[in-house]
């Protein structure tokens, strides 16, 4: 699931790599961008419907259009037991408390919240309301920060686990303090992990010529699904060959 779409870059991904009897749930303003009161990206439908069908015309997705704020009760009610969950809407910090409210409502045991623009100035509110988030009582506990996110999970013991087999992969131990926690794992843009690491994930279900096209996509149509551009030496898409592997070994 996520909250805060845009053109769908991220959700097509969440949504390839839904099981058979999943789906993937995507929550944005979309086309009543007069409520994006913080102009956190312009959403648009048809661009998501478009890429979506292009990428990922297999999945089962469902699209709500609208305020989370105001959807809140509703999504709690109707999407329980999700595993993955990216929080990315209104950057505001009342809107970034609700979404990681029911983010936690949400989430299955071991289930990942991903924050997006931690500590970021321009976005300040994401952080105010993270802080207000954990001030009214929210559960869920931080376990990375990679660049420009937060990874959050249900329990310390899943932190742990999370952590661990990060730090392997990455190969790096640096913790930092993070709110009320203490060994936070830090990963920098300058951390690299191998294809290798990635043996034993499973592939995403709906890899298929679509997966594939989308692997192969050049940089520039990829940019085309998101405002935020590459980084100059390109290496933002960079290309490697776990998905095949792990598909080939059935995984
Ligand atoms: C930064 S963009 C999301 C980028 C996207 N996650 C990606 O991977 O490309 C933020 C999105 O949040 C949406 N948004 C802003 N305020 C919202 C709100 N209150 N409820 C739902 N969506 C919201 C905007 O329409 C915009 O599409």
């Amino acid at each position: 699931m996520e909250i805060g779409v845009h053109h769908g870059r991220l959700f097509i991904l969440l949504a390839l790599l839904t099981r058979d009897d999943e789906y993937a749930l995507a929550v944005d303003l979309f086309d009543m961008q007069d409520r994006n009161v913080d102009r956190s990206g312009a959403g648009d439908i048809a661009v998501f419907r478009a890429n979506l069908a292009r990428y990922a015309p297999a999945a089962q997705v469902q699209i709500l259009q609208g305020d989370s704020v105001e959807l809140a009760s509703s999504i709690i009610d109707d999407h329980r037991g999700m595993r993955y969950i990216s929080v990315d809407g209104g950057h505001l910090r009342s809107t970034t408390a609700s979404d990681l409210r029911v983010a936690e409502a949400l989430a299955v045991k071991g289930a990942i919240v991903s924050l997006d623009d931690i500590y970021r100035v321009d976005w300040s509110g994401v952080t105010a309301g993270l802080a207000l988030y954990f001030k009214s009582g929210g559960r869920l506990v931080p376990f990375c920060l990679s660049p420009n996110k937060v990874h959050l999970t249900t329990s310390p013991e899943w932190a742990r686990t999370y952590a661990s087999r990060l730090r392997s992969m990455f190969n790096t131990n640096r913790s930092i303090e993070f709110f009320d926690f203490d060994d936070v794992l830090s990963i920098d843009e300058e951390d690299r992990w191998t294809c290798d690491n990635l043996s034993g994930i499973g592939a995403p279900r709906h890899q298929s010529v679509e997966a594939a096209e989308l692997a192969n996509a050049a940089p520039g149509e990829l940019e085309e699904m998101s405002a935020i551009p590459p980084r100059d030496d390109g290496s933002a898409y960079r290309r490697c060959a776990p998905l095949a592997s792990a598909n080939s070994s059935g995984a």
